[in-house]
C-alpha cells in the first residue's frame, strides 16, 4: 500500500499545485515502449480488461469539470485552482494515452466506451463541483491499489515503470482532491459535512465491490485479496477524509 503522506506535502495551504504540475510535467519518467516481449500470453489475457477499462476512465476532456470550475473561481477568486485543474486534467489524459501506447504493443484494442466508466460521468454530471471531486477522488484512490496490482502482475520492466509514475501523479492527485473538499467543506455546517462523508463512504464501499467482481483476476494476480483491496481502499479514504477535515496531511 502506497501512502499519501509519500507526497511530502508540509504546507497545504500555501502549496503551490501549477509549479508542482509544471515540475512534474517536465521531469516525467522515461518510457521505453521498444520491448515487444515482455508479456506473456497468459499475462496479456489477465490485464486486457481491466487496463482497457482505466484506459478510458483515465480519458476527459473534463468540459463538464472546467465549467463548474471556472463558477467556483468566480465565486471564491480561488484562481490559481483553475489553472491547477488544467494541469490535472493534462496529467490525466497523459495517463489515457500512456496507457493506450502500452495497449497498442499487443494489439489490445481500447474500449469504445464501458458502463462503469458512464455510471461515474453521470454522476459527476448531477451535483455541483463537490460531487463531481468526489467521484474523482473515489477513481484515484481505487487507482492507487489498481496500479500497485498492476505493476506486480507481470514482469514487464515498462510497465512497472508505467505504474509507478501512475501512482506518483496519484498520490498527489488524490490530496489535491482532497484538499478542494476541504476548501469546500470548511465554512460548511457540520451536519452536512457529516453526511457529505457518509456519502463518500458509501460510494467507496459500492465501488470497491463492484471493482473487485470484474477485475478481481488482476489484483489476485497482483497480490491483493478482497479484505486487502477492501482495506486499503477504506484506509485511503479515510486519510482524504482527514485532509477534508483538517486541511493537512497528518
Ligand atoms: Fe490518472
Ligand atoms: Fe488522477
Amino acid at each position: 500500500m502506497v501512502d499519501l503522506k509519500e507526497t511530502n506535502i508540509e504546507d497545504l495551504e500555501n502549496f503551490d499545485w501549477v509549479a508542482y504540475f509544471e515540475y512534474n510535467n517536465a521531469h516525467l519518467l522515461k518510457l521505453d515502449y521498444t520491448k515487444h516481449d515482455e508479456l506473456t500470453e497468459e499475462d496479456i489475457k489477465c490485464i486486457t480488461p481491466s487496463i482497457r477499462a482505466f484506459q478510458i476512465g483515465e480519458g476527459s476532456e473534463g468540459k463538464n469539470l472546467k465549467r463548474r470550475v471556472k463558477k467556483y473561481v468566480e465565486k471564491t477568486k480561488d484562481y490559481p485552482y483553475e489553472k491547477a485543474m488544467d494541469w490535472f486534467v493534462i496529467e490525466e489524459n497523459r495517463h489515457s494515452q500512456t496507457l493506450k501506447k502500452y495497449m497498442e504493443i499487443y494489439d489490445i484494442q481500447p474500449l469504445e466506451n464501458i458502463w462503469i466508466d458512464k455510471v461515474f460521468r453521470v454522476l459527476r454530471k448531477l451535483m455541483g463541483l463537490e460531487c463531481e471531486v468526489i467521484v474523482l477522488v473515489t477513481a484515484e484512490m481505487i487507482a492507487l491499489s489498481y496500479y500497485t496490482a498492476l505493476s506486480n502482475a507481470t514482469n514487464s520492466t515498462l510497465l512497472k515503470t508505467i505504474c509507478k509514475q501512475m501512482l506518483q501523479d496519484e498520490l498527489k492527485h488524490v490530496v489535491f482532491q482532497s484538499y478542494t473538499l476541504h476548501k469546500i467543506s470548511r465554512k460548511r455546517n457540520k451536519i452536512l459535512n457529516t453526511i457529505v462523508r457518509a456519502i463518500r463512504k458509501g460510494i467507496m464501499r459500492i465501488t470497491l465491490q463492484v471493482v473487485w467482481i470484474k477485475y478481481k483476476k488482476l489484483f489476485i494476480k497482483g497480490g491483493y485479496s478482497k479484505n486487502q483491496f477492501k482495506a486499503d481502499s477504506i484506509s485511503y479514504l479515510n486519510q482524504s477524509i482527514q485532509i477534508e477535515k483538517s486541511g493537512k496531511l497528518l
